[in-house]
């Protein structure tokens, strides 16, 4: 498989590799897996009082195209708004990527991440929870 030069880059220098406090109110953990293929991801934000990102890291034991997808979200979370970051949308991962209909599947796990992790923080926070995606 030919990987993008993107995917690569974020393959081998992937940012925001790490944890985050996951009992601190101000942090959302979100934990998704993929049944086909085993490979786990999570993804974690901090969000100051003004309900923007102010951190993000993830772990993602997986392909590629996983840690690359997870590795770029981190960095697209970081400054946005809690509705902007709802609004980013696996397919924005897979056009900058460039990666093929075969990894398609890897960016929704990172969308996946996205949205649980900014459940988690709604839940802590009293506020509604999201309807989230049936995991695939
Ligand atoms: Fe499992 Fe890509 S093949 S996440
Ligand atoms: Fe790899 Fe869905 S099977 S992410």
């Amino acid at each position: 498989m030919a990987y993008s030069e993107k995917v690569i880059d974020h393959y081998t220098n992937p940012r925001n590799v790490g944890t985050l406090n996951k009992d601190s109110k101000n942090v959302g953990t979100g934990l998704v897996g993929a049944p086909e293929c085993g490979d786990v991801m999570r993804l974690q934000i901090e969000v100051n009082d003004d309900n923007v990102i102010t951190d993000a890291k993830f772990k993602t034991f997986g392909c590629g195209s996983a840690i690359a997808s997870s590795s770029l979200a981190t960095e697209w979370l970081k400054g946005k708004s809690i509705d902007e970051a709802l609004a980013i949308d696996n397919m924005d991962l897979v056009e900058e990527l460039a990666l093929p209909p075969v990894k398609i599947h890897c960016s929704v796990l990172a969308e996946d991440a996205i949205k649980s992790a900014i459940n988690d923080y709604r839940v802590k926070n009293g506020l509604e929870a999201l309807e989230l995606p049936k995991s695939h």
